[in-house]
């Protein structure tokens, strides 16, 4: 089924005669033509096109919609520090009453820093595992995202020079021996291992830790002095509370949050241990947007109502769930749907039927009303209620019904 989207589409071409690629950046990559493209309202679990089709928002704006968009406690809590003011020539109370609540939850933190966006977290927590070592070099896991960051981005990117990323080394997902390597090769020079809790590539599998395998690293990078930098700009919030490294049971010296931390409010924060506090008082580090005291507040309520509610494992609870139903209803059609990846962040893949097919289905349940992506991670909100599982149950049988069976012979190694 294809919906009316007329309005998202007349907006699109206006927006690409004055704005490069019309839509740019991750909003840009997944823009499908028949999809919406921009949205009018949304609320809860849901949002609404400029056609005004309602879709279950199964990509939580990618990841900072936790607790549902116009969070009532969120929103009242912004909203009163905006009359009481935002951006002003002083600090506020809110930056204290911040770091104080992700101190108290963060288990393997002792202070905290805000910025505006993930990457401003993992900026400053390469500058900061710098200073603290005096060394140069990065390893971090190909294909790993942290950031737009010249040093973050592909060498082969337009606007690159080689020399950007020249600090930075690559190893795969997973490989303690490749990290070993790495090492021998440069004892004294490497100031940090950053990573994500888990590998979540765009266009692959997602990958859990090998069992031991963060032990393992903690073990390494402790031996050698170098820093442990956890990137939970995606993950954070929705695979422990009080940090991933609880779930995989090892302690990093930095963390690096972003997108749900406010809500869909715009900060980001890193936190660290007090053997990296005076490294974190010593770097530059500084923004006009970084003291906004709205979007702290939305934070600190944000935090607060996800410790109240117990967030993370209602969420791990809907998407335990949904992945069983999502499977269920896929081999009743004769697919095989793979889904990897932690359950409040679930990757899909139809294994029996080619890229193209797969990227049909997930067209019809958008098409049908679950917002999702072929070849991204989805995300899971504390908003998606019951009445939402059962629609796009529904909605995504109907996805399958159109589609028909696979074809033969057809598989997605994606
Ligand atoms: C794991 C990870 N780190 C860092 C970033 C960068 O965050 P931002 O886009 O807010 O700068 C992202 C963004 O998707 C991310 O997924």
């Amino acid at each position: 089924m294809t919906r009316n989207v007329s309005q998202s589409n007349a907006l699109y071409e206006r927006a690409k005669a004055v704005i490069p690629g019309g839509i740019y950046g991750h909003y840009g990559y997944f823009v499908r033509d028949t999809g919406p493209k921009f949205f009018s309202r949304s609320n809860g679990s849901c949002f609404w096109d400029v056609d005004d089709n309602e879709y279950i928002d199964y990509m939580c704006a990618y990841g900072p919609m936790i607790l549902g968009y116009n969070h009532p406690k969120v929103d009242e809590a912004a909203l009163k520090q905006l009359k009481a003011g935002n951006t002003v020539s002083l600090a506020s109370p809110q930056l204290v009453d911040l770091a104080e609540t992700l101190v108290d939850m963060v288990t393997a933190s002792d202070w905290a820093l805000f910025g505006k966006n993930g990457g401003d977290s993992t900026a400053l927590a390469a500058m900061v595992a710098r200073a603290a070592t005096g060394r140069r070099k990065l390893v971090k896991i190909k294909g790993g995202y942290h950031g737009v960051a010249a040093w973050m981005q592909a060498k082969s990117n337009p606007g690159m020079t080689p020399s950007d990323s020249l600090e930075v080394i690559e190893i795969p997902w997973n490989d303690i021996d490749a990290l070993r390597l790495v090492i021998d090769h440069y004892p004294d020079d490497i100031a940090g291992f950053i990573s994500s809790p888990y590998d979540h590539p765009v266009f692959a599998d997602n990958s859990l830790p090998a069992e031991n395998y963060w032990a393992q690293i903690e073990s390494i990078c402790r031996e050698k002095g170098i820093v442990i930098i956890v990137d939970e700009v995606r993950t954070g919030f929705r695979i422990h509370l009080n940090g991933a490294n609880n779930e995989y049971d090892f302690t990093p010296d930095l963390i690096c949050f972003g997108k749900a931390i406010g809500n869909g409010y715009p900060l980001a924060a890193l936190t660290g241990s007090d053997a990296l506090k005076q490294a974190a008082q010593d770097v530059y580090f500084t923004g006009t947007q970084f003291f906004n005291a709205a979007p702290m507040a939305a934070a600190k309520a944000t935090l607060l109502e996800l410790q109240n509610i117990d967030g993370t494992n209602v969420m791990i609870d809907y998407g335990t769930r949904f992945k069983k139903g999502l499977s269920d209803i896929a081999s009743s059609h004769g697919y095989n749907l793979k889904i990897t990846g932690v359950p409040a962040m679930p990757y899909f893949r139809l294994t029996n039927a080619d890229p193209q097919i797969h990227a049909e289905w997930i067209d019809q349940c958008v098409g049908h009303g679950a917002y999702m992506l072929a070849n991204h991670n989805n995300f899971i909100s504390t908003a998606h209620t019951e009445a939402d599982m059962k629609r796009t149950f529904e909605i995504v049988d109907k996805a399958f019904k159109t589609l028909g069976p696979p074809p033969p012979q057809s598989t997605n190694t994606a």
